[in-house]
């Protein structure tokens, strides 16, 4: 069966990391049972329609607010940014909002060979890198913390590589901060994840890890690696639609009846810089051939961010994300319960997420600096499977029972996977669906490390 999963697989890469791979499949680790949920990739849009919630909620009340403060609409970017972060009332503040139970499922929480697999990457660019005694690894948004602590713990036997590491978790949620120090099992500092500065407490792997609220606030002068895993499209986007008058950004406004609604800038606006920079970096006739744009210049900035860092300490980063290599018409989505809601019904209670714009990301890191180089993005199938899932999965799958096998065996097509899973008998609600191809892996190195695994 195993065989036939793998052969449906686009992912059948020879692993550039034999030495690394096998030492990793030599003693499969306990296995994690996977939530299985719906991905994001099939669901049915609904036409827009007007909702009116029965009584405000607190964060509707203070967008309105805005809206009023200012005499005027608000860009859906600082729409976007408020309802997910807005540090009282966002989407992601309070609660756990991942896997079956939650709003959406992330690959970390589909299987453990996701981080694992990470973790590999993360070990080959440290060789890269010299072996250095001290590193900075950080990670971005780090959701319930299950990325790295399979990381940490599929990495726990290569001791120097651990004992050089300082995690670096940078995250804006107290509610997810708490999740992670309990899911790395830290120790020391109780109320380590209660502050959103910088805090530091020790994980059962007994590397240190210290959480804050921003990539600047890590402290520099460390080799540094940085990891973004579905952090990009958690960042605001701005559209802009093409009218008479030339592009207009949309905008959210509140109409008569109390209820929000898009409206269009009567002139330039801020953004409108940014949109012009990605225009510029775009050929003619691709942005000729589009009415909406999306831009995200937090996404720009950030990634100047990171590449000021890698280009002072050294080393590299890795993005992966779901998203396309080029101008991004309009992709920007609401997700509530594994379903597609409307994007201005009750904000605050589904996840905001858009596409990333990966040639924008090239294009700022090559603007920031010419200290690094840009590889990518390949798609995560050919990422994963250069890197060796493949025989990840055989080796764990020989070491446990036929339910966790099974488990296995459809993380593993969620992971490398395209489309429907041909293999699945069980119910067609819960049929697995490949993210292989839509998600997308890229890496910013600092040239001095040369090309990192696998993107050679
Ligand atoms: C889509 S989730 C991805 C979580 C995790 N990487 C995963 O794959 O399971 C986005 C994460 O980024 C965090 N986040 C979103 N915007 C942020 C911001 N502006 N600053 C810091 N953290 C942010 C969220 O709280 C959450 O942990």
């Amino acid at each position: 069966m195993l065989r036939k999963v793998l052969r449906q697989c686009y992912a059948l890469h020879r692993p550039t990391v034999p030495r690394l791979y096998r030492r990793f499949c030599s003693s499969p680790s306990e296995t994690t049972a996977t939530a299985i949920s719906i991905d994001r990739s099939t669901l049915y849009n609904p036409p827009e329609h007007s909702h009116h919630p029965t009584s405000d909620s607190e964060l509707v009340k203070h967008l309105k607010g805005i809206i009023k403060f200012r005499g005027g609409p608000i860009s859906l970017g600082e729409y976007m940014s408020e309802v997910l972060t807005n540090p009282k009332a966002g989407y992601y503040i309070n609660r756990d909002v991942f896997g079956a139970e939650g709003d959406f499922i992330t690959s970390p929480e589909v299987s453990q060979m996701f981080g694992e697999m990470v973790g590999v990457w993360v070990m080959c660019l440290w060789e890269q890198m010299g072996q250095p005694q001290r590193v900075n690894l950080i990670e971005l948004g780090p959701g319930r913390g299950t990325l790295m602590a399979d990381l940490l713990r599929g990495a726990s036997k290569f001791k120097k590589f651990v004992e050089s590491l300082h995690v670096h978790l940078v995250e804006c949620s107290p509610a997810l901060q708490k999740l992670q120090h309990q899911n790395l099992k830290c120790v020391g500092e109780e109320n380590a994840a209660q502050d959103t500065d910088k805090t530091t407490a020790r994980s059962l792997f007994v590397t240190p890890v210290s959480w804050h609220a921003t990539l600047e606030q890590v402290p520099s002068g460390l080799p540094t690696i940085i990891i973004a895993h579905e952090f990009f499209d958690a960042l605001p986007v701005h559209q802009f639609q093409k009218a008479s008058r030339g592009w207009c950004e949309k905008m959210v406004d509140v109409a008569e009846d109390s209820s929000f609604r898009f409206v269009l800038s009567p002139q330039p606006t801020p953004a409108t810089l940014y949109l012009l920079k990605r225009c510029k970096w775009a050929a003619a006739e691709e942005i000729a051939k589009l009415n909406q744009i999306e831009v995200c210049p937090k996404a720009m900035e950030l990634t100047q961010t990171i590449v000021e860092r890698i280009s002072s300490d050294g080393g590299g980063a890795l993005i992966i994300d779901y998203g396309l290599d080029g101008v991004i018409s309009d992709s920007l989505q609401a997700i509530r319960q594994h379903k597609f809601v409307n994007l201005l019904d009750n904000p605050g209670s589904a996840d905001l997420s858009a596409y990333v714009d990966f040639a924008s990301i090239r294009h700022s890191a090559e603007e920031a600096s010419g200290e690094v180089c840009v590889h990518g993005p390949i798609t995560q199938s050919q990422f994963l499977g250069s890197l060796g899932i493949n025989f990840r999965v055989e080796a764990l799958i020989q070491n446990c029972t036929e339910e966790q096998a099974e488990s296995l065996r459809t993380g593993y097509w969620r992971l490398v996977g395209d489309g429907e899973a041909p293999f699945w008998e069980g119910p067609d609600e819960a049929v697995p669906i490949g993210m292989g191809t839509r998600y997308k892996a890229m890496a910013i190195v600092n040239h001095k490390q040369g090309v990192p695994v696998p993107f050679q």
